[in-house]
C-alpha cells in the first residue's frame, strides 16, 4: 500500500480486518519490518488515542517514532504563488518535502475549518502533504474522513457480532460545539463495504454529505431507528448544509439506556458524559467504547505494516 489517506486505499477490506485480528493476538510477529525504519507523526490538532496508537502500532513493528505538534513549529503556508509577508514563515512546499528527508511514512492529524465547506471538501493541509512529500502519508483524521478511526470500529464489529448480518445504526448526538463530520463520513463508507444493515438517524438539518452517504436510509424517529439494532454508533457532527453550524442540542437526541437497551454502544472518544450518552449507557457491559480504542492499535499496525512491505 502507498498511502492511506481513505479507506478506498485499501483493497481487501475483509481481508484486512481478519489480518488486524491477528496482529492482535500476537502484535510482535512482525516486530523486525520496521527496523531502521520512522514514522513521523504530525499534530495539527489534539488527540490522545490516535497520537498514542499510531505510535504504539509503529513501535510493534519495531519503527522510531518523532512526533511533532506543528504549531510549535513555523507556521505553514499552503497558498501557491503567494506573496509571504504575513504570519507564515514556511511554505508546505519545503516543510514536506524536509520532513520526507528525516521520515520513511509521514502520518498527519488536520481537521476542517468548519468555516467553508469547499477548502474543507478539498482537504487542502492533507492534499498539500500527498502532493509535497516524498514518502507516504497516512490520514490520522482531516477535514472530512477519518479512516484508521473507521477501522477500528470494523475490527471491534467484526470481533462482537452475533450474526452474518448485524443492523448498525449511526445516531447523530447532541453536542455543546461545532464537530467535524469526518468520523461519521468514514464510519459511513467503511459500512458500505461490509456486510452489514446499515442506516442513520439525525435531527433534520444534519444530513451529511449526500455523495457519502448515497442510498443509506435515513430516519428522523432516533427511537424507531434504534428498534433492534444490534450496534449503535453515537456522534455529534455539525451541521453540513448549514456549514459548520450547530442547530440543536436537544437533550432528546442523546443516548438513553431506554433507547440502547441491549444495543452494543459505540463512539470514536473523547466522549461528553450525559451529553452525548448518558452513564448508565457508557458505563453498561453493553459499552465497547474501550474495545473500540483498543483496536485503535491494530487498525494503524496493519496499515503501517502494508505500506512497509511496499518501501
Ligand atoms: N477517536 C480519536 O481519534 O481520538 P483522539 O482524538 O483522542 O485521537
Amino acid at each position: 500500500m502507498k498511502k492511506y489517506t481513505t479507506i478506498s486505499d485499501l483493497t481487501n477490506i475483509p481481508e484486512t480486518i481478519q489480518e488486524a485480528i491477528q496482529l492482535k493476538k500476537n502484535p510482535f510477529l512482525h516486530k523486525d519490518l520496521g527496523i531502521n525504519k520512522t514514522l513521523i507523526m504530525l499534530f495539527f490538532n489534539a488527540s490522545l488515542r490516535t497520537r498514542l496508537s499510531t505510535e504504539k502500532a509503529a513501535k510493534n513493528l519495531g519503527m522510531d517514532v518523532m512526533i511533532l505538534n506543528v504549531t510549535d513549529a513555523w507556521n505553514l503556508e499552503f497558498t501557491e504563488g503567494t506573496v509571504m509577508n504575513l504570519d507564515s514563515s514556511e511554505h508546505v512546499k519545503e516543510a514536506a518535502q524536509v520532513i520526507s528527508q528525516y521520515a520513511d511514512i509521514i502520518a498527519l492529524r488536520a481537521f476542517p475549518s468548519l468555516k467553508s465547506k469547499e477548502k474543507d471538501n478539498s482537504e487542502w493541509i492533507l492534499n498539500s502533504f500527498l502532493k509535497h512529500a516524498t514518502v507516504p502519508v497516512v490520514n490520522m483524521e482531516s477535514a472530512t474522513m477519518h479512516p484508521l478511526q473507521a477501522l477500528a470500529d470494523a475490527i471491534t464489529i467484526e470481533e462482537l457480532k452475533r450474526k452474518q448480518k448485524p443492523k448498525v445504526v449511526l445516531s447523530w448526538a447532541p453536542h455543546p460545539k461545532a464537530l467535524p463530520q469526518a468520523v461519521a463520513n468514514s464510519f459511513v463508507e467503511m459500512m458500505q463495504q461490509l456486510d452489514v444493515d446499515l442506516s442513520i438517524t439525525h435531527p433534520k438539518g444534519y444530513e451529511l454529505n449526500s455523495e457519502i452517504t448515497k442510498k443509506t436510509p435515513v430516519y428522523h424517529d432516533q427511537k424507531a431507528a434504534l428498534e433492534n439494532a444490534d450496534f449503535v454508533y453515537a456522534k455529534n457532527w455539525s451541521s453540513y448544509e448549514s456549514y459548520g453550524e450547530v442547530l440543536l442540542q436537544d437533550s432528546n437526541w442523546m443516548l438513553t439506556k431506554d433507547k440502547v437497551k441491549n444495543t452494543k454502544f459505540m463512539h470514536c472518544l473523547p466522549v461528553r458524559r450525559n451529553v452525548v450518552v448518558e452513564d448508565a449507557v457508557l458505563d453498561s457491559e453493553n459499552s465497547v467504547v474501550i474495545q473500540q480504542a483498543e483496536n485503535r492499535v491494530y487498525s494503524a499496525q496493519v496499515v503501517l505494516k502494508k505500506i512497509l512491505e511496499k518501501l
